[in-house]
């Protein structure tokens, strides 16, 4: 199967007036994102993400490099109707919620009896019915986001490409809209999402890339990257807590982190003391704590 979306060697430029003062907005890039993943794209403000995303979506050309979308070279106009977009800042028309999803539904070749029973059933999981006669472009930011997201969603596209799709939501809506992706994946679908939420990445994508100045930084499965291969997370009881450092306890239970080269001693030790290992599992990173590492390099200067 070809991939559901792949960059091979991509550069960006962009440049100013002249030639002046140009920006390289992607290094050489390359990924590949399987067909029925979530794949979660990471990196600061500046670092490329929708860059990359305006590429693949044709609304402009690398400097070098090609990439394609659903088997097809970025930009092809059949391609369109198969993938949902989300635009980063979502500018919409000044027309009723309802009659706007269903333009877009329309635009990709669909028409009533299906494209009315899919609009409302969008706007019904986006928990947009209330709203469906107000105009869109009078709406709050949160739900200006959600109608983008039904847009992006009404033509049951085989790849959603949605960058920051959850920025202005609110708790209960960020849940929604987690739950309403894992069901797309679960139906076959591949999504593409860019986004600063990092607990959220955490929770739904199968993998990511952490770009950082236009260059991909790390890239891998989300369990695989959280999990430390060098450290060990051990749970012991029947120990004082200062007798390993760093430990904290809950009720009887002391937990501390060790070197996996130090596991054979730290048990040592606590038998010593007259304790007990309740377990011993690969001690886990968040992602914001790779994030952080990857990003904080010395001495660079940050981008605008
Ligand atoms: N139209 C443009 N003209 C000139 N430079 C641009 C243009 N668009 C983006 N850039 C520059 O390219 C770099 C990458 O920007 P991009 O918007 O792709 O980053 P991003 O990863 O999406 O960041 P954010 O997290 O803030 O959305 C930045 O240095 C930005 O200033
Ligand atoms: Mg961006």
């Amino acid at each position: 199967m070809p991939p559901a979306l792949e960059f091979e060697h991509m550069t960006k430029e962009y440049r100013g007036w002249f030639g002046r003062n140009p920006v390289c907005a992607l290094d050489d890039f390359s990924l590949r994102v399987e067909p029925g993943e979530i794949f979660g794209f990471l990196g600061p403000n500046g670092a490329g993400k929708t860059t990359a995303i305006h590429i693949a979506m044709g609304f402009m050309r690398p400097t070098r490099g090609s990439g394609q979308m659903l088997g097809q070279a970025f930009g092809d106009a059949r391609t369109r109707s198969r993938v949902g977009f989300l635009a980063e800042t979502v500018a919409l028309y000044h027309r009723p919620v309802e009659r706007l999803v269903r333009f877009y539904g329309a635009l990709n070749g669909m028409r009533d009896p299906q494209l009315q029973g899919r609009t409302r059933e969008v706007l019904e999981s986006l928990e947009l019915t209330d709203v469906s006669d107000r105009n869109a472009g009078k709406l709050s930011r949160g739900m200006i986001q959600r109608v983008g997201l039904a847009q992006a969603l009404v033509n049951d596209p085989d790849l959603l490409v949605l960058d920051e799709p959850t920025s202005a939501l609110d708790p209960p809506a960020r849940v929604a809209v987690r739950e309403l992706l894992l069901a797309v994946r679960d139906a076959g679908k591949t999504i593409f999402l860019s986004s600063h939420q990092l607990s959220e990445i955490e929770l739904i994508s199968d993998r990511v890339a952490i770009l950082h100045r236009g260059r991909i930084r790390r890239l891998g499965r989300t369990a695989d990257l959280l999990e430390s291969r060098e450290r060990l997370q051990m749970v012991a009881r029947g120990i004082d807590p200062g007798a390993f450092e760093g430990a904290t306890a809950s009720n009887e239970y002391v937990t501390f982190d060790v070197l996996a080269s130090a596991q054979r001693a730290a048990i040592g030790r606590v038998w010593s003391l007259g304790g007990e290992i309740v377990r011993v599992n690969p001690a886990r990173r968040s992602l914001e704590q790779i994030f952080m590492e990857i990003t904080q390099d010395a001495g660079e200067e940050p981008r605008r």
